[in-house]
Parts: C-alpha cells; sequence; structure tokens
C-alpha cells in the first residue's frame, strides 16, 4: 500500500533543542560562555540580613547582606559539614553557619571557628565557595565565572549622570506587557524576541489589539545589523509630516535588550534596558532597569478589554489577548529548535543565534567572547538604542553615531 504524507499529526516526531542556545549549567558549552558576563541576579532588596534561596544559571545559592551593608553570594552548602547558610545568621562582617558557628565574610574567607582551638587557628585557610556581586541601580550583578578571566563591571550611559532630585531608576521584573517574574520556559526564546520585529504587527496589534503607539502601526522598512556586541534591528517609517521614525532595537551580547519605548514618550536614546536572567534552562525572569522622571508613573502595562492589565485577564481572556508571555511560554520549555520553519523574518533571529554560537565556540576554544573587557577604562558602554524622528535630508545611516558599535 502507498505511503500516503498529506502532512498529517501521524507519527510527527517530537523534536529536539540546540543545547549550544539553550543549556546554561557549569560545564556545559553555553554554560560556560555564559559564566564569562555579569549577570543580574536579584533586586538590591533582596539582600538583607534574612538570608534568602537563589537560583541562577542552574547553581542554588544563598544571598545575604551583612549588617554593615556589604552584600554576599555563596553555596548553601557550609564547607565544613554541609548545613545550609540559608539558616545562617548574618552578622557585621559575613554570616555565620547556625550549626557550630563558623563565620564567612562576602569573599568566603573563615572569620571565626569557634569551637576550635583560639577560634580556629588556621581558619583562613577555610574558605566558603562565594561568588563576587556588584550593586548597580538597585540590581545586584554576581560574575559565576573563572576568577582569571573576570570582566570589568559594564556600566551604561543612559544610567549614567542621574539628577536624583528629579530623576529615579526603577526595576521591573515581569515582561513588558506582563507577566509572572518567573517564566517556566528557556530564556533564550525570551531574548531572542527582541530581533523578531514582525511579531509587534501580528501579536501586539492585530491580535491583541493596539499596545504601541499610532505611528508605530505604520508599516516600516526593516533590516538587521550585526555589530561588535550585538545586533541591532533598524525600523524607518515615513511620517505624514515628511519626517522619518527611525527605531532602533539592540540585542547585546548575551543576555540584553535595549527597546526603545513603545509610547514614543521617549525620543532620542533609549530609558532602558533589559536582562533575560537563565534561572534555569527552563525558568526565566527578565529584570528591566528604567529612568523616568520622579513626577511621573512608570510606563504602565498595555490595557485590555474592560480596563484590565494582564494580572487581572482570565485565563479565557489571555487566550484572546495573548502577549509576549504567551507567546513565548507557549514555545515549551524549550523551543524544539529542530522543528522550526525560519523565513525571511527570522533574519534577525538567525544572526543572535549565530553569532551567540560562535561565542560558545570562541569560549571552547580558549579565546574571549564578544563585549567583555578587563580595563577599567572600558567600563561605561554607550547605548544606541533609541526613536529618532529625522529630517528629509538626514543621511540615516549617520543617525546614531556610537563609537562602540562598530559593523563586525
Ligand atoms: S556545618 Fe557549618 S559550621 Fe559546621
Ligand atoms: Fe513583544
Amino acid at each position: 500500500m502507498a505511503v500516503i504524507d498529506d502532512g498529517r499529526a501521524y507519527g510527527h516526531r517530537r523534536g529536539s533543542f540546540d543545547a549550544e542556545l539553550a543549556e546554561v549549567d557549569a560545564g556545559t558549552p553555553a554554560g560556560e560562555m555564559l559564566r564569562r558576563y555579569w549577570h543580574p541576579v536579584a533586586r538590591s532588596t533582596d539582600a538583607t540580613s534574612l538570608p534568602r534561596d537563589i537560583r541562577v544559571l542552574g547553581e542554588d545559592l544563598v544571598l545575604y547582606r551583612s549588617l554593615t551593608g556589604t552584600p554576599g553570594l555563596m553555596l548553601p552548602r557550609c564547607c565544613h559539614r554541609g548545613t545550609s547558610l540559608f539558616y545562617g545568621k548574618v552578622e557585621d562582617d559575613g554570616i555565620r553557619c547556625p550549626y557550630h558557628g563558623w563565620l564567612f565574610a562576602a569573599d568566603g574567607v573563615c572569620l571565626d571557628q569557634p569551637c576550635e582551638p583560639d577560634r580556629g587557628r588556621n581558619r583562613e585557610s577555610y574558605r566558603q565557595p562565594w561568588y563576587p556581586v556588584v550593586e548597580y541601580h538597585g540590581l545586584i550583578f554576581a560574575y559565576l565565572g573563572p576568577g582569571e578571566k573576570q570582566p570589568v563591571f559594564p556600566r551604561y550611559d543612559i544610567f549614567e549622570g542621574l539628577d536624583t532630585d528629579t530623576e529615579e531608576i526603577v526595576i521591573i521584573d515581569h515582561f513588558a506587557f506582563g507577566g509572572p517574574s518567573d517564566a517556566p520556559c528557556n530564556w533564550f526564546q525570551t531574548h531572542e524576541n527582541a530581533m523578531d520585529p514582525y511579531h509587534v504587527f501580528i501579536l501586539h496589534n492585530a491580535i491583541s489589539g493596539p499596545q504601541f503607539d499610532p505611528k508605530l502601526e505604520i508599516w516600516p522598512s526593516i533590516d538587521w545589523q550585526r555589530n561588535d556586541l550585538g545586533v541591532t534591528a533598524t525600523q524607518d517609517r515615513d511620517l505624514p509630516d515628511g519626517m522619518t521614525l527611525h527605531r532602533v532595537t539592540e540585542v547585546r551580547h548575551p543576555t540584553v535588550r535595549v527597546i526603545p519605548t513603545p509610547t514614543l514618550t521617549v525620543l532620542g536614546k533609549t530609558n532602558n534596558m533589559s536582562w533575560a536572567l537563565p534561572i534555569d534552562a527552563t525558568t526565566t525572569r527578565v529584570y528591566a532597569m528604567v529612568r523616568k522622571p520622579k513626577d511621573r508613573p512608570p510606563q504602565g502595562l498595555p490595557v485590555y478589554a474592560n480596563d484590565k492589565s494582564w494580572f487581572d485577564l482570565t485565563d479565557e481572556e489571555h487566550q484572546i489577548y495573548p502577549g509576549d508571555y504567551e507567546a513565548q511560554v507557549g514555545q515549551g520549555p524549550i523551543t524544539l529548535h529542530s522543528e522550526e520553519r525560519l523565513s525571511s523574518t527570522d533574519r534577525g533571529v538567525s544572526m543572535v543565534r549565530r553569532q551567540f554560537k560562535e561565542q560558545v565556540q570562541r569560549v571552547a576554544d580558549g579565546l574571549d567572547p564578544i563585549g567583555v573587557h578587563f580595563d577599567e577604562a572600558q567600563a561605561l558602554q554607550s547605548v544606541v538604542a533609541g526613536n529618532y524622528i529625522v529630517g528629509p535630508d538626514t543621511d540615516i545611516e549617520s543617525v546614531p553615531l556610537s563609537e562602540t558599535l562598530r559593523s563586525a
């Protein structure tokens, strides 16, 4: 009997994911590459005198803040006999294990062993496994990689020179259009979405109703560019007054997205940056840092039918008004790359994936990946993403100019 192949689902194979994009654990090629960067692991307010369990890149850790204000991040399992520092007592100089009282500083050095002769004659040779942290505008960043490869902590021009009388920086930890802080899906499928501008016209406008400024409903010309920090998407729209709206979105390797505001309330460089935090291979949190005037509310969530935000929608309404959360979680815990059918409008997604995998290979080859610097003079990075209104005589190629983005 002839086999009928008419595309029906019978015998459909399950498919597989691309481990070089999806894995995050130590010892995996992608996990080792990710460990060469600083990642936001918690809000500053999460670090208190009550230790907190956190999970980062598949590692269970304990976060605390000493009574003199120093945050510490370490493995929970005490290096003495293994009880959890989650139950530790935070003191001026660090955290004291509840079992036999060994006291550890933020760099893991043992400062006290109360049961040992002379409170531990050799105590400084014991070390609790620890990770370095940096606080930046309300987030705690950690570096989970090898000490000899620790890069300088990057800062960004859009968050510099804050006038603390009139401005503030707020941290948001849910998807831009709403969703719980921890999404049950692989981080990369949330990340590559930033280089998928076409979904805006379908998911965010046609399906869910307008969620963007009306000017952004004008169909643009879209292009992508690869540079030595990541990939940018540029969109140019001809406005009715003869001007052009030049909109630039950035993905910065490995986990950063810099998105222009959807409401055009901010022209020029954007006011926000977000990081995907791979909690583990199937759990993702997105931290957004937003600079805003103190007297204005942060950009609100889109309003759906019946004046509801994402958090107020019923299950049925989530089906009717899907957003980024539904689309990205809907791809599954880890999307099945082998079953995809990438098309012409996925070029930006392909560029991000290719560049990412090249960095995985560079690290496997003993080289440094892009975007890491070891000289403090290179710590300050310039952002390009934003909404730019330019006149008919402006050379769009020259807007915006940035010394940090060079074609590669
Ligand atoms: S198990 Fe931590 S001090 Fe003994
Ligand atoms: Fe989106």
